[in-house]
């Protein structure tokens, strides 16, 4: 399977920052943001993966990232000249793709599951997506359920008929690239992945997955300021979780801990 970050479009929302670097190189903590998608198709053991990106700021990507060998995979760039939707992004891979399966990740999605599982397990032919509870679905593409089975996908609807929100990471067979050939542009001038997805379920080929843990978009400054707290507390949970009671005394010593109060270390632990 090869694995797409998708890390183009212009960052509306997060301007003035998103005027002098790419949405995908901002940090999240301790991390470019970027970082996290790739961790999340390298830990699923994809080592094949193209980063699509914009124009501006491709040269940073490549300082960054090299050759991919610091992450163990192999790392190819495509520029996307124009921000024409996720579906356009995605058509740009098609060669490198071939006849494989691909997972597609979204360069803002912050995932705390891990979901080697979920791709490993997908079989090559249709799609799969991942859905995720939210309290503001308007944000989102959204699905409609009848009852495990997601019957249609609306892209940021004023009346959603669900809270269930479509995550940006995809699993398509090599067909998505006939299915994205045959798309039109919608109302706001994009080649949206929701109809892509729509066209799945047309075909009756379309499963998704509930996920457990938490998610979120790093977009708009809310949601940014919400990765950067997901991430931290997943950071500091992975490395101090077990210890942090015993650190307690050191904190001073940790610039990790420094900040941080008893009641917060204790909480680390559970
Ligand atoms: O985060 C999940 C949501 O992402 C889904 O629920 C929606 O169905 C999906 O349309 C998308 O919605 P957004 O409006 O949040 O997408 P945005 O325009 O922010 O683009 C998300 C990422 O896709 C962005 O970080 C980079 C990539 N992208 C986007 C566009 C428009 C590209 O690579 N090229 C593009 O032209």
């Amino acid at each position: 399977m090869k694995g797409i970050i998708l890390a183009g479009g212009e960052g509306n929302r997060l301007k003035p920052l998103t005027e002098y670097t790419n949405k995908h190189l901002l940090h999240i903590y301790n991390q470019p943001m970027v970082y996290y998608p790739l961790n999340t198709l390298t830990n699923a053991g994809i080592r094949e993966i193209l980063i699509v990106t914009g124009p501006k700021h491709a040269g940073t990507f490549l300082q960054l990232l090299g050759d991919g060998r610091r992450f163990k995979c192999n790392l190819q760039f495509r520029v996307q000249e124009k921000a024409e939707g996720i579906a356009h992004a995605l058509s740009l891979s098609k060669k490198f793709v071939g006849n494989d399966s691909c997972a597609v990740i979204l360069g803002d999605n912050i995932f705390e599951d891990d979901l080697t599982k979920e791709i490993k397990a997908f079989t090559g032919s249709g799609a799969h997506i991942f859905l995720k509870e939210t309290e503001s679905p308007q944000r989102f593409g959204v699905a409609e359920l009848k009852g495990k089975n997601v019957v249609k996908i609306e892209e940021k609807p004023k009346n959603p008929k669900s809270n269930y929100a479509v995550t940006g990471l995809y699993l398509f067979d090599p067909n998505v690239f006939e299915i994205i050939n045959g798309l039109r542009p919608s109302n706001r001038g994009e080649y949206e992945i929701t109809d892509v997805n729509n066209e799945y379920i047309k075909r009756g080929q379309l499963t998704a997955t509930l996920l457990k843990k938490r998610w979120t978009d790093s977009g708009t400054f809310e949601s940014l300021y919400r990765a950067n707290h997901i991430a931290r507390e997943i950071h500091l949970r992975k490395n101090y979780g077990a210890r942090a009671h015993s650190k307690i005394s050191d904190t001073k010593k940790d610039p990790a801990l420094e900040f941080m109060t008893k009641t917060q270390l204790q909480n680390l632990e559970t």
